[in-house]
């Protein structure tokens, strides 16, 4: 019997319930800091320690909290011999791995991964007891590193592979995410016009006109459920 193909693509929603903060909710992460200091190249170049201590506050929050329900599920899922389950994720934390999916394209780069900053593809994993970097950080190779994240007004190396998953995607599930941030938000729009499209959040951005689409407003974990659900009674 043919799989059915499961795209997920979550944001930090799905993240939220981990105690994770979400970028753009109230008291969200992006109210706190100023995202362009933080989170742009041009706010590393000017002010690299800074940009280094965010991600480090960052990393130090990742350790304290672990995978939740939907996390889980969507491993779970990938398990079940009639789905074949990709992760696409926004995300820079590490839960998906944690709860054991093991087909994940981070879009915006890993927490626990450094780079060169000469040589964007010469990465390194962090280990939980060497989170920790500065601008003096130097790789294994001697380069200069900086944090594995995209900044804004950086170029997203993954969306090409995401948008053919996207495009190969039975079902396509988009958890926990605002869709304002961009090449990201398309991906909704690369599906086949067959696909199914589900929305699973407590606050769902509004799409405009897409085919097929079921929004389920919860959170990720009841959400996650009530999806399960629909895609049992799917391949009965
Ligand atoms: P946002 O903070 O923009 O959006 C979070 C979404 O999660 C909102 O739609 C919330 O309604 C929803 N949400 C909140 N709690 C939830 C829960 N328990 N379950 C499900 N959904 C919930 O986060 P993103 O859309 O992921 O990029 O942000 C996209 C990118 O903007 C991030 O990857 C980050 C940021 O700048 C970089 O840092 C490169």
């Amino acid at each position: 019997m043919k799989k059915l193909k499961i795209v997920f693509s979550t944001g930090a929603g799905v993240s939220a319930e981990s105690g994770v903060k979400t970028f753009r909710d109230a008291d969200g992460l992006w109210e706190n800091y100023p995202v362009m200091q933080v989170a742009s190249a041009e706010g590393f170049a000017a002010d690299p320690a800074l940009v280094h201590e965010f991600y480090n506050a960052r990393r130090r929050q990742l350790l304290e909290v672990e995978p939740n329900e939907a996390h889980r599920l969507i491993a779970e899922l990938a398990e079940d011999p009639r789905f074949d389950v990709k992760v696409i994720t926004q995300n820079v934390d590490d839960l998906h791995e944690r709860a054991g999916s093991k087909d994940v394209l981070h879009l915006h780069g890993e927490l626990m991964k450094i780079r060169s900053v000469k040589d964007e593809d010469y990465i390194e994993d962090l280990s939980v007891d060497d989170i920790e970097t500065t601008p003096e950080r130097r790789g294994r190779n001697g380069h200069p590193m900086r944090p594995h994240i995209v900044f804004f007004n950086e170029a997203v190396p993954n969306i090409t592979v995401a948008m053919q998953l996207a495009a190969e995607a039975d079902v396509f599930v988009v958890i926990g995410t605002s869709l304002a941030v961009y090449p990201a938000a398309g991906l909704i729009r690369c599906v086949r016009r067959d696909t199914k499209i589900y929305y699973i959040d407590p606050n769902p951005a509004n799409v405009g006109m897409v085919e097929n689409l079921t929004i389920i407003r919860e959170k990720a974990t009841v959400g996650m459920k009530k999806l399960m659900d629909i895609l049992d009674a799917k391949s009965q």
